[in-house]
């Protein structure tokens, strides 16, 4: 599908944004790994969460939405042999092999030929290390296969800032024989200890480090999911670049390690504000706004720990930088290029296509601004947040811009160009 987008006067109003995506992988996983039921509110709608309900029944678990519109998970029979498609996710792929180490069961998994291109060594080796058997395609991707059962606790530095390493780990550690730490150097998302801690798993958390004993089951629980705020981040940009926009965002989750985007925007002048803060929700939750901000400074950025609380969030700033006065500096952002596509190479060759003054560095990019961006032709690399950061640049940008391949939104937000279109009207 083929999306056009034209500049616009104005966006304004108020909008709910679909359940957080990391939140929902969660609920649905450690639902699986609990005693009893788990019941979610508002799951996302996501495909990719939809890869890890179709995880979860290929395994033998219980997955279905009632008639409440929440979703009921139990952990049922268990399935010999199974395969799992994990469609374009990498979450599914990488939290799934965490619980599929725990069973003796034969346990194959795939994904798209996206999903086939990213690393998967840096979970196959932590869980080979707990005593799982894994054999991966050469080149460390998938498919991979996964016989699990007995393992036992390990002290585990993850080598990479990623969330779903430390998740996978955790997530096999619930099952070890004693205790597993994970060790991060930069610190990622943590809805993966919030939600144990919260359905009462022996973990102990202290300054990088994170421990989890084996052997206690965790209970399954009401989970209330947030507006995811990675979706919501597309809206508070372009409220910011359109001029007389405000955009208001409620029950967005505002969880520290994942709103890094706030405190970048502030930095550079812009109007952001989180209003209120919800209970309810395990994740911290809140109603996020932003306003036109006619004076943004480019900035620099390369410190890990707000590489990793922007790291989904990069596409939409860069376009954000692209309007903004002066350079701005993103290094240390080498993960941009093992994501659903190479971001950084994705990101270049769209913005270049705009007429944006961008150059590629091996971990980053440097943004000169502000540009006058035309409409051209650009591809989403058939990847959800490229398509939506191009579609915002669209919102700024003289004439048209056509996007390929847009109908990959559904990936995170198949309702992302009719809420656009709400927010434009
Ligand atoms: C995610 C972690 C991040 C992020 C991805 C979702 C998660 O990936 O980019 O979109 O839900 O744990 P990494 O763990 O590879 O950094």
């Amino acid at each position: 599908m083929k999306h056009v987008v034209e500049r616009i006067e104005r966006l304004e109003g108020t909008l709910k944004v679909p359940g957080d995506k990391s939140i929902s992988h969660r609920a649905l996983i450690l639902g699986a790994a609990a005693r009893g039921r788990q019941v979610i509110d508002g799951l996302s709608d996501a495909a990719d969460v939809a890869s890890s309900v179709a995880a979860l029944r290929a395994m033998g678990c219980f997955v279905e939405s009632m008639p409440d519109g929440r979703t009921l998970v139990l952990a049922n029979s268990l399935v010999p042999d199974y395969e799992i498609d994990a469609g374009n996710s990498g979450t599914t792929a990488r939290l799934v092999a965490g619980l599929a180490a725990a069973r003796a069961h034969r346990c194959r998994i795939d994904g798209d030929a996206s999903l086939r291109r990213r690393p998967m060594a840096r979970i196959a080796e932590p869980l080979a290390r707990m005593g799982a058997r894994v054999v991966l395609a050469n080149g460390g991707t998938l498919p991979a296969t996964i016989e699990g059962g007995a393992l036992h606790g390990i002290r585990y530095q993850t080598p990479v800032p990623s969330a779903q390493v430390k998740s996978a780990v955790l997530i096999a550690g619930l099952f070890a024989d004693g205790e597993t730490t994970v060790v991060e150097a930069t610190p990622t998302r943590d809805h993966t200890e919030i939600m144990l801690d919260a359905m009462g798993a022996n973990l102990v958390r202290s300054d990088g480090a994170v421990t989890v004993r084996g052997g206690s089951r965790i209970e399954g629980m009401h989970v209330v999911v947030p507006g995811d705020f990675s979706s919501a981040a597309f809206f508070m940009v372009a409220a910011l670049l359109v001029p007389k926009s405000r955009v208001h965002l409620p029950f967005t989750g505002v969880n520290p390690r994942r709103t890094g985007l706030l405190r970048v925007l502030e930095s550079m002048g812009a109007t952001v504000s989180v209003d209120a803060v919800h209970d309810g929700a395990a994740d911290p939750t809140g109603d996020v706004s932003a306003a036109f901000s006619a004076e943004l400074r480019g900035i620099t950025i390369d410190d890990p720990a707000t590489v990793a609380s922007i790291i989904d969030e990069i596409p939409i700033l860069a376009v954000a930088a692209t309007q903004a006065d002066g350079q701005t500096v993103i290094r240390g952002a080498g993960e941009l290029r093992h994501k659903e596509s190479d971001r950084i190479a994705s990101l270049v060759s769209n913005l270049r296509a705009l007429g944006a003054r961008v150059e590629e560095l091996d971990d980053g990019l440097v943004i000169d601004g502000p540009a006058r961006l035309r409409g051209a032709a650009v591809s989403s690399f058939g990847d959800h947040r490229i398509a939506m950061a191009m579609a915002i640049a669209g919102l700024v940008a003289d004439g048209r811009t056509e996007i390929d391949d847009a109908g990959v939104v559904d990936i995170s937000y198949p309702r992302f160009f009719a809420d656009l279109r709400t927010l434009t009207r």
